[in-house]
């Protein structure tokens, strides 16, 4: 493979700048004390891969604002459907009238999932949680059942529901309870760490025999369970994929039960593994999917997209004054535009999805390669640009404070990254990535990992 040079990214200053520092003063005084600062870093100005700070330095973006901007910073496509619609209208709430491109976009999600004979259908919100807030009313409100079951390592969001069926810290929940009533956790089968003393090649079924002969005999009456939720590839848990056959099985599982199946697809989906969803990496149909995050390159909408005989709910059950906002679904057209290859990205083949797996084969066998080198990497994970790295001691267990140190040492060279799960570190990048661009982030990976061995 040859590779042409690209840019490196180019710190001007010390990290942060004088811009930058009176800023970060500022936000400390000035903002909800609740949100965290992983780096010191304002973004100013932002173009493909790349983000430029208030003080002038440019990172190579290696997180997407969290697995978000799917088309990169500013891509022309994207702010020329934004202009042309803010141009038209900006607001005529969705609850009330239908909206020409908020009708076409639920088409062409719906295309991604529905099937001969199954007609799907689209709820329009502003956040991810607010798509999974819709998605456990709607199978409670269906089913006339209570319980839903969730798994330990995911994350949902931040809103009541949400945070309950939230599985990943307990910081998210405490001091605000009480919760959502009747929600359960089993654990994910994580191959690299299996739970219930089983084995990478047994996780899925251990998980499975928990629920069905242990949780359903003892805890909860599964004709009592409306839902499980589950991210198809758990994200902020630590990039982790599931054996092949776990969902396919949790399926039959739920069909057994009459439970319905609710995929989160908000971090993992909208191409980032390489397909549409992340699920159509396995044989397997949900009733109910989740979308958010990367499906607008960054303006704020999210779906709930449900099976049609499970989408019963009556009218005015559920809205959302902003939910669906026109411009924002203008942003998710041009966005589906890209990613479907309707529109072609100079220097990503076919279509964005081809290139996300593409790079992303591309940096998890150099990630592989790094990982034989520094026995400190143990797991290298994921699909597409849904990429984990897994950081271990020399017994083998998650070592966060070398990840942390690799996570800095990445930063200050210019390359903006993110933690996930207990030790590991997520790749996420706008899927317009290049090899190129890849090369460069790599090459600053080597330096870092060098650093910190
Ligand atoms: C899988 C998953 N679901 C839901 C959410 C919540 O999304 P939001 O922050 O947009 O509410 C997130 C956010 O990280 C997520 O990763």
């Amino acid at each position: 493979m040859t590779l042409t040079s690209a840019r490196r990214p180019e710190i001007k200053t010390a990290l942060p700048g004088p811009k930058a520092t009176e800023i970060l003063k500022k936000d400390a005084e000035l903002l909800s004390t609740s949100y965290m600062r992983p780096f010191p870093f304002v973004p100013h100005q932002g173009e493909g891969v790349w983000l430029t700070d208030v003080d002038g330095n440019t990172m190579l973006d290696f997180m997407a604002g969290i697995a978000v901007s799917t088309t990169g910073y500013n891509h022309p496509h994207i702010v020329q459907a934004i202009s042309e619609q803010a141009a038209r209208f900006m607001h005529v709430c969705l609850t009330d009238f239908p909206q020409e491109g908020v009708t076409e976009l639920a088409d062409r999600l719906l295309a991604h999932v529905r099937r001969p004979g199954e007609p799907w259908r689209a709820f329009f919100g502003n956040s991810g949680a607010e798509a999974v807030e819709a998605a456990i009313k709607l199978a409670r409100n269906h089913t006339g059942r209570s319980h839903v079951i969730s798994t330990i390592g995911s994350f949902h969001g931040r809103t009541y529901g949400a945070i309950t069926l939230t599985g990943s810290k307990t910081k998210y929940k405490r001091g605000f309870g009480p919760l959502l009533p009747n929600v359960s956790h089993i654990p994910y089968p994580n191959p690299f760490r299996p739970p219930l003393g089983s084995t990478a090649e047994t996780c899925g079924d251990a998980v499975l025999s928990y629920l069905e002969d242990t949780l359903f005999k003892t805890v909860i009456p599964a004709d009592e369970v409306a839902a499980i939720i589950i991210e198809p590839m758990q994200g902020e848990g630590g990039y982790i994929v599931p054996p092949a056959d776990f969902l396919p099985k949790l399926r039959a599982l739920c069909d057994r039960h009459g439970i319905l199946l609710i995929f989160d697809e908000v971090q993992a989906g909208m191409g980032r593994s390489g397909k549409f969803f992340s699920f159509q990496h396995f044989d397997v149909q949900p009733d109910i999917i989740t979308l958010a995050k990367g499906i607008a390159s960054g303006m704020p909408i999210s779906a709930m997209l449900a099976k049609e005989s499970v989408m019963t709910w009556p009218v005015g059950s559920h809205g959302s004054t902003f939910g669906g906002n026109p411009v924002a679904a203008a942003a998710a057209l041009a966005t589906l535009d890209l990613l479907e290859g309707r529109v072609q990205h100079p220097g990503c083949g076919e279509n964005l999805m081809e290139n996300a797996e593409r790079v992303g084969n591309f940096l998890m066998a150099e990630f592989r390669k790094l990982a034989a080198e520094y026995p400190f990497i143990g797991d290298v994970r994921g699909r597409g640009l849904f990429i984990g790295v897994e950081f271990v001691d020399e017994q083998g267990n998650p070592d966060p404070k070398r990840r942390d140190a690799a996570s800095v040492a990445m930063f200050e060279r210019g390359l903006l990254n993110l933690d996930c799960g207990e030790s590991s570190i997520r790749l996420s990048p706008p899927l317009i990535l290049t090899l190129e661009e890849a090369q460069v982030g790599l090459e600053i990976v080597r330096e870092a990992l060098a650093a910190v061995r």
